[in-house]
């Protein structure tokens, strides 16, 4: 294995599992750093596959495509933490692999995740596993109802969660997530928090354990996906964003995570932070980073992996607000109003180059910096508007 990523001066090429937009954001940083990319995913010109010529598009499951992958790769990172261990176990005895499969069998099962943050001492809502239906009903009665039933692996925009208001709705969910014919399914039931707010905070941790924290944002959901990231998290007092971050960096301490992790939290009224769960990857909260930090959250992940010197997580201006470009109905992934929006120009545009946009699949985002919270996020607003699918 390489014990330099400038080796020889030749750069080293990171080799990341999946081509979607977190791969092609942490592609751009490794190739500002000089360094090379491959990408393997089961699609033909993926946003990420597209930009290189080591792109893998069989994807990890045919076993050559992957053989070739792993020859043309000195490090490998992921964009996706649902990779079966196994597939990353295989490409570990040959190359490094940050995260580690061990960090990602901590946190591939939310059961599993929630215990071990749990005994690090880091407050989650009373959660238990549920393997029959009198569990689910028993859940109900020992914490109330609603509470949310989540399965345990491969949930992703909330798609393997259900609030619960009832003993039937509880059953029929139960059913639904445990009787897939296709992935059956563990799952667990979660209290439901009525929160304040919801926070996140993106951790980057090398190899040497040296270890930064991003400045805690406030997550605006609609239909558990993310729609708003503000930065920092407004009316959140200064002891409670360092609580958040303190407990982010505990977590991805208490994983042995390497590279980047969004941590997601929730803020109760009563002002207790609840740990909710871990992204072993870039998360869409830190895409702010981008333009408001010294260093973004994809060059810390690419100087993490390769154990280089952490930039600064510190924010350059006072205020920064991201908005997702969420599909709105199916059709193209270039929207025909995109001039429109770039009219808006004090506005930063991604759009991801993904084939095809569906409802709620995230398609770009924006961002806005300036002087106070107000400011930016009516201008994300003001600019989304003017964007249609
Ligand atoms: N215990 C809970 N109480 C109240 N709301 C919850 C709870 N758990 C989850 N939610 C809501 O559902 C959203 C998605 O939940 P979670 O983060 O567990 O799911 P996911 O599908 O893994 O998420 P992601 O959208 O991050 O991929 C949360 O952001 C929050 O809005
Ligand atoms: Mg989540």
């Amino acid at each position: 294995m390489l014990s330099s990523v400038y080796h020889d001066n030749q750069p080293i090429t990171i080799g990341i599992l999946g081509g979607g937009q977190l791969a092609k954001m942490s592609a751009l940083a490794a190739y500002r750093l000089g360094l090379r990319v491959a990408i393997i995913e089961l699609v033909e010109d993926s946003p990420a596959g597209r930009m290189t010529k080591l792109d893998f598009s069989e994807g990890w499951l045919n076993t050559q495509e992957l053989e070739r992958f792993i020859e043309a790769s000195d490090i490998v990172t992921l964009e996706n933490e649902f990779i079966s261990p196994d597939v990353l176990d295989v490409i570990a005895e040959r190359r490094l692999v940050l995260p580690s499969p061990h960090t990602l069998r901590q946190v591939q099962d939310k059961l599993t995740q929630k215990e071990i943050m749990q005994k690090a001492g880091i407050p989650v809502p009373a959660f238990a596993a549920i393997n029959t239906v009198e569990e689910a009903y028993a859940f109900g009665r020992q914490y109330g109802y609603p509470y949310v039933m989540k399965t345990r692996t491969l949930g992703y925009d909330g798609y393997g969660n259900a609030t619960v208001a009832r003993d039937n709705q509880a059953m029929v969910a139960f059913r639904r997530f445990t009787s897939d014919p296709d992935v059956p399914r563990t799952v667990m039931a979660e209290q439901f928090v009525r929160f304040r707010k919801e926070l996140a905070v993106i951790v980057a941790r090398n190899r040497r354990g040296e270890i930064v924290s991003y400045p805690c944002v406030e997550t605006i959901q609609t239909n558990h996906i993310c729609r708003y990231v503000l930065a920092p998290a407004p009316n959140v007092s200064s002891i409670l964003q360092r609580t958040a971050q303190d407990i982010a960096v505990t977590a991805v301490e208490t994983i042995e995570g390497v590279g980047v992790f969004g941590v997601e939290m929730f803020l109760t009224d009563d002002d207790t932070i609840l740990y909710n769960e871990i992204a072993p990857r870039p998360h869409n909260s830190g895409h702010y980073s981008i333009e408001a930090c010294y260093t973004s959250q994809f060059e810390n992940h690419i100087r993490a992996i390769c154990n280089l010197p952490l930039g600064s997580p510190d924010m350059i201006v006072p205020a920064a607000a991201m908005a997702n470009l969420l599909g709105k109905r199916p059709g193209s992934g270039i929207p025909d109003t995109v001039v429109g929006l770039m009219r808006h120009s004090r506005v930063a545009f991604h759009l991801y180059g993904k084939a095809a946009s569906r409802v709620g699949r995230k398609m770009g985002h924006i961002t806005a910096l300036g002087s106070s919270i107000e400011e930016v996020f009516a201008r994300v607003q003001s600019a989304e508007e003017d964007l249609l699918w």
